[in-house]
C-alpha cells in the first residue's frame, strides 16, 4: 500500500531550481533511502512536503488527501511527521512535555505510552520531568524521533538521523528505523551514512541538482556508475 506520493514537484528558492520535477513514493511499511550530495535538495524535498516551503509545480498525496498547498500542522495532523536535520526540540521544556507536544494528533499520552515511546527510541532510562536540553546529543536525536512518533504517523521524514552519532548509535538508529516500517509506517530516511542507508534501505532514490539521477535496489544504486561520478566518487 503506497503511502505518500511526489509527482512532478518542483521548488524554486528565488531563481535557484531545488527540485525540478522530481516523483518518488514510499510504501506503507518501507523503508526509502534518500542520497546525493549537498545541496542535492534532500533537505528541500522534506521541506516542501511538510509544508515549510510552497511548491512551484506539482503535487503530494498522502492516501486520497492532498498535502501540497497545506500547512504543517495540517500535514501533521494527515499523518506525515519528520525530524530536522538539525535537532529541533523544545530544549527548555521537559521529555514529557515535548513527547506531549508530538502527540497533539491523538490527545494526551498516559505515562505507560510515553515510557513506550522511550523505550523503543533506546531512551528506557530517560527521567521523563528532565529538560530535553539535558540529554546528549545523540539521546536528542533519538527523542526528536520518539516525538515525531508519538502523533501516531503513517509517513515518518528522517533527515540525516545519524549526523553526530558514533558507530555503537548509529547501528541501534538502524535497528530503530527498522523496528519503525515493520510497524507500518513508511519511513523516508536521508542520510550520508551510506552504510547504514545500504543496510536498512528497501529502495533507494538518489538525488542530484534536484533531479532524481538513480531510483532502485540499494546495491544496484551504489553500483550504478552516474551515481558514483556525482556523489559517491571512490569511496564505496
Ligand atoms: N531557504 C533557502 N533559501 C534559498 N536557497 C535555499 C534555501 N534552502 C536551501 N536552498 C538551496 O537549495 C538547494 C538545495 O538545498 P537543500 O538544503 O535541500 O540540500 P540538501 O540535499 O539537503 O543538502 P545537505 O546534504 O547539505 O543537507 C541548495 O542549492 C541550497 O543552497
Ligand atoms: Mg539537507
Amino acid at each position: 500500500m503506497e503511502a505518500l506520493r511526489l509527482e512532478h514537484v518542483g521548488v524554486r528558492y528565488g531563481g535557484v531550481a531545488a527540485l525540478e520535477g522530481v516523483s518518488l513514493h514510499v510504501d506503507a511499511g518501507e523503508i526509502l533511502g534518500l542520497i546525493g550530495p549537498n545541496g542535492a535538495g534532500k533537505t528541500t524535498l522534506v521541506n516542501a512536503t511538510t509544508g515549510f516551503v510552497p511548491l512551484n509545480s506539482g503535487t503530494i498525496v498522502i492516501g486520497d488527501a492532498r498535502l501540497d498547498g497545506k500547512r504543517p500542522f495540517e500535514i501533521a495532523r494527515l499523518g506525515v511527521a519528520r525530524t530536522y536535520q538539525n535537532v529541533r526540540l523544545f530544549g527548555a521544556l521537559t521529555i514529557r512535555e515535548n513527547l506531549r507536544a508530538g502527540a497533539m494528533r491523538r490527545g494526551d499520552l498516559d505515562d505507560d505510552a510515553m515510557r513506550a515511546l522511550l523505550g523503543q527510541a533506546g531512551l528506557l532510562e530517560a527521567d521523563l520531568d528532565a529538560a530535553a536540553s539535558s540529554l546528549a546529543y545523540g539521546d536528542q536525536r533519538r527523542l526528536e524521533i520518539a516525538r515525531s512518533l508519538a502523533g501516531t504517523p503513517q509517513i515518518l521524514m528522517l533527515d540525516e538521523p545519524a549526523a553526530g552519532m558514533n558507530p555503537v548509535e548509529t547501528k541501534a538508529l538502524g535497528a530503530l528505523v527498522r523496528a519503525i516500517a515493520a510497524q507500518g509506517i513508511g519511513v523516508l530516511l536521508i542520510e550520508h551514512d551510506v552504510a547504514l542507508v545500504r543496510a536498512v534501505s528497501d529502495r533507494v532514490v538518489v538525488l542530484n541538482f534536484g533531479m532524481v539521477l538513480a531510483t532502485g535496489a540499494p546495491d544496484a544504486v551504489v553500483r550504478d556508475p552516474a551515481v558514483i561520478e556525482a556523489y559517491l566518487g571512490s569511496a564505496v
